[in-house]
C-alpha cells in the first residue's frame, strides 16, 4: 500500500472520532487534506452539523469547498476535537516535529485551544527519536541575527524558500529557518531554549500535546494513545 492510501486510512481513522455538535481544529497538510475530505461527505451523507476552525488558508479554502461550516476564536473558545498530521512522532509521550506545511503557529494555537489533540499519520512517521529539521517561525524582520542565535544553540538553521525562491511566508507573514539539530534526544530544553529568543515565534516541537496518533499500517491502523 502506497503512503497516499496509508495517510486516507489514517483521516479515515479521525474522521470516525467526530460526533455530532463538535467544534473541530482543522490540521494541515496532506494527511489533513483527505480528513477534510472525508469529513464534507459524512456532513451531506449524516447531516452531522460541525464547525471548525482551520489552521491555515489552505484549509479554510478546502474546508468550505468541502462544506464544513467554520467558525473562529471569536465565536468558539475551546476546540473540542483538533485532528493534524505531523512530520515526525514518537511513541510515549507522543511528542511531535509539525510544521513541514508551513502552519506550525496556528497549529499550535489550534492545538493548545483544543480538549484533545489526534493526530493521523502514516507508519513511516513513527521515530524512536525526533531528529533532522525542526521548523522554527520567526519574524521576518532581523531574521538573520534570529538564525545567528538558533546556530548558537547547535542548529544549523536554513531559510525556507519558495519555489521562484522568495522567502516562504506564514499565514502569519513570518518567515520559517528550518533548523537541523541531529538527533534530540531531549526535545523540551532545546524547545525552551529556542523559544526564549527575541525573534522567535513559535517551534515545530509539539511535546506531550498529543492525546492520540492514528497510526496507518499494511496491517490496519493503529491506535498509540499518550504514555501508553
Ligand atoms: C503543516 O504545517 C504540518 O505540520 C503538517 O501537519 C505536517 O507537515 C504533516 O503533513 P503531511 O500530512 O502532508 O505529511
Amino acid at each position: 500500500m502506497d503512503h497516499e492510501c496509508l495517510k486516507q486510512q489514517a483521516a479515515a481513522a479521525a474522521v470516525a472520532e467526530i460526533v455530532d455538535g463538535m467544534v473541530l481544529g482543522l490540521g494541515t497538510g496532506s494527511t489533513a487534506a483527505f480528513m477534510i475530505t472525508l469529513l464534507g461527505e459524512r456532513i451531506k451523507r449524516e447531516g452531522l452539523r460541525v464547525r471548525g476552525i482551520p489552521t491555515s488558508e489552505r484549509t479554510a479554502q478546502a474546508a468550505q469547498a468541502a462544506g464544513i461550516p467554520l467558525t473562529d476564536f471569536a465565536q468558539d473558545a475551546v476546540i473540542d476535537l483538533a485532528i493534524d498530521g505531523a512530520d515526525q512522532i514518537t511513541s510515549g509521550r507522543l511528542d511531535l516535529i509539525k510544521g513541514l506545511g508551513g502552519a506550525l503557529l496556528r497549529e499550535k494555537i489550534v492545538a493548545d485551544a483544543a480538549r484533545r489533540l489526534v493526530i493521523m499519520a502514516d507508519a513511516s512517521k513513527l521515530v524512536t527519536t525526533l531528529s533532522g529539521i525542526v521548523p522554527v517561525e520567526v519574524v521576518a524582520f532581523g531574521w538573520e541575527a534570529t538564525s545567528r542565535k538558533i546556530a548558537a544553540l547547535g542548529g544549523q538553521p536554513r531559510l525556507r524558500l519558495t519555489a521562484d525562491g522568495a522567502p516562504y511566508r506564514s499565514d502569519g507573514g513570518n518567515v520559517i529557518l528550518d533548523c537541523d539539530f541531529g538527533a534530540v534526544s531531549e526535545p523540551a530544553p532545546l524547545d525552551e531554549a529556542l523559544r526564549r529568543l527575541v525573534g522567535v515565534v513559535e517551534t515545530g516541537f509539539f511535546l506531550g500535546r498529543a492525546d492520540l496518533v492514528l497510526l496507518a499500517e499494511e496491517t490496519g491502523v493503529r491506535r498509540l494513545a499518550r504514555g501508553e
